[in-house]
């Protein structure tokens, strides 16, 4: 018999008022695929802007679509062939599609095991949540694209948030010293979780802060906001340094810049690499709000203002 589950969804793009709560049944489990309990739902920039219709040309959505691209979970039922996990296991994963439609907003999700990863044991369910899309965002830009080395120095742009506050903690778990970017209000949260140095956007220009701590520059610009605060922090990148963005696609920047653009990947052997740094307690995850399913529109409103301190997240 098919299952009925507690979901949030919208079925035309638009503003808060499209996201509503209703009941969904969920298809038939095919060959690989897991049926997962949902503790805990991250929240992301990114789960705003699908439901604005961003990414319409991009990506097919099929409506309705559920928002949500990160999970904590538990394994409840496992399709033909899927032998990876037992059921009961608790699991996380990153768990954007090739179709937007069934996201994490919701009682339950049905995901190909190759996405999931056994959680770190030491966290929360929020917390645990709040690690995959972010948590990799961070990993693939320092330690992929970036190539940081432990020594060298990496000004983050945007270094409270979601994406900011793992990439501290990434950076100083590879020995790296860290400039972290955000509001004052933000500075003693950055520094806690590592950051050397910290820099106020509002009343400081970025680029010649940085230059007055490494007069020779930075090795590594992390950016994480793009915009005015890119621009400034340019004159701050060391010559052979390297500029990492998850926003600027190369648009108005100097050829001459090593470059490099991120769209994170859904990676289940890098979530095993995240969650033993949190059980080495090499990372932390600071849930600045909890959202209950009802109240899933104004999770996305938060997220949208793009100054949320850490992570948020649903639980259904
Ligand atoms: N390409 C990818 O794969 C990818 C992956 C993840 C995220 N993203 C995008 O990356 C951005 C950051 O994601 P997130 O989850 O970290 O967002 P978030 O949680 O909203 O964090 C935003 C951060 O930017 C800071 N900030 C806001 N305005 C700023 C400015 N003008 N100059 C410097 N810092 C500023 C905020 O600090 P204050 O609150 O102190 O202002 C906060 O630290 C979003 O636009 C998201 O869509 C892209």
């Amino acid at each position: 018999m098919a299952r009925e589950m507690r979901a949030a969804s919208f079925s035309e793009f638009g503003g808060r008022d499209k996201v509503t709560v209703g009941t969904m049944e969920l298809p038939e489990l095919k060959e690989g695929e897991v049926l997962i309990r949902v503790k805990a739902a991250g929240v992301n920039p990114v789960d705003a802007v699908i439901r604005e219709g961003y990414y319409k040309d991009m990506m097919p959505h099929l409506m309705p679509v559920i928002p949500g691209w990160d999970v904590a979970g538990v394994v409840e039922e496992r399709g033909h062939a899927a032998r990876r996990f037992e059921v009961g296991d608790e699991v996380y994963a990153y768990a954007r599609r090739p179709e937007v439609k069934w996201g994490t907003f919701a009682e339950y999700i049905i995901i190909p095991e190759s996405y999931l990863a056994l959680r770190p044991r030491n966290l929360s369910w929020e917390e645990t949540a709040g690690v995959p899309l972010a948590g990799l965002t961070a990993y693939q830009s320092l330690y992929d694209a970036g190539n940081l080395q432990e020594g060298q120095s990496v000004l983050i742009i945007g270094a409270s948030g979601g994406v900011g506050t793992f990439g501290i903690q990434l950076a100083k778990a590879r020995g790296a010293e860290v400039v972290g970017v955000a509001s004052a209000r933000n500075h003693a949260y950055m520094r806690e979780l590592g950051a050397d140095h910290t820099i106020d956007y509002k009343d400081q220009h970025i680029g010649e802060a940085t230059k007055r701590i490494y007069p020779d520059g930075v090795d590594l610009i992390f950016d994480c906001t793009s915009g005015e605060s890119l621009q400034q922090s340019l004159m701050a990148l060391k010559p052979g340094g390297t500029l990492v963005s998850i926003l600027n696609q190369g648009k108005d920047l100097d050829p001459g810049i090593n470059f490099r653009f991120v769209f994170v990947e859904p990676h289940a052997t890098q979530l095993y690499a995240l969650r033993e740094l949190a059980e080495a307690g090499k990372l932390r995850v600071h849930v600045s709000k909890t959202y209950s399913l009802d109240e899933a529109a104004e999770a996305l409103e938060q997220i949208h203002t793009l100054h949320t301190t850490g992570k948020i997240v649903v639980v259904p």
